[in-house]
């Protein structure tokens, strides 16, 4: 059942731009590539490239984790792979959400195998408290609580991405 607004769509805009400009700054000098973790994150992506100063490539990797529901179960397969070449490139990778820290820390391992200069991830969301792998956060938007949340880009059983607004989710049965 879909709950509360747990973030307005201005408080994800405002704080968007706030990581926009942290992320500028770090761009100087660098040799970019946005590598958006399909598809959690597109509402983010977009929203968080098309706010950055400095011209970067993009690109978007696709992995599953074996079956649904509102926990992940730890073991990801890779769906779609990146195009772009990352060698000696200053790699972001953009998540729409680090809960244990299980797909991150595989798809970081996935590119750190074809030697890019360096990996920062960006995230819009964490839930420190599910962590389960240690990843170190370089941009973070904002901290919840350990509840389940859909809306700009985040799905429970592929619906309510498309929701302007993040809401709290709580599966028929659970309330
Ligand atoms: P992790 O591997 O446990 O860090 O899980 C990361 C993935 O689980 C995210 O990319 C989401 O697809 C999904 N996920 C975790 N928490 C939520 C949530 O609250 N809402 C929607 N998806 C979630």
């Amino acid at each position: 059942m879909l709950g509360r607004v747990v973030l307005s769509r201005e408080q994800i805009a405002n704080v968007i731009r706030r990581m926009a400009e942290e992320i500028d700054s770090d761009l100087e000098g660098r040799s970019p590539v946005f590598i958006g973790v399909l598809k959690g994150c597109v509402y983010f992506f977009t929203a968080l490239t098309q706010e950055l100063a400095h011209s970067v490539e993009v690109d978007f990797i696709q992995v599953s984790s074996y079956g649904s529901g509102t926990t992940s179960s730890g073991t990801v397969i890779l769906v779609k792979d990146i195009t772009a070449d990352v060698r000696d490139r200053d790699v972001y990778l953009v998540e729409d959400i680090v809960d244990t820290g299980t797909t991150l820390s595989d798809v970081v391992h996935l590119i750190r195998a074809r030697h890019p200069r360096s990996v920062q991830v960006v995230t819009l969301l964490s839930k420190p408290s599910r962590r389960k792998v240690e990843i170190d956060v370089d941009f973070l938007g904002f901290e919840i609580d350990d509840i389940f949340v859909v809306g700009f880009g985040l799905d429970y059983a592929e619906q309510y991405r498309n929701l302007p607004d993040i809401h709290e989710f709580v599966p028929e049965g659970h309330a």
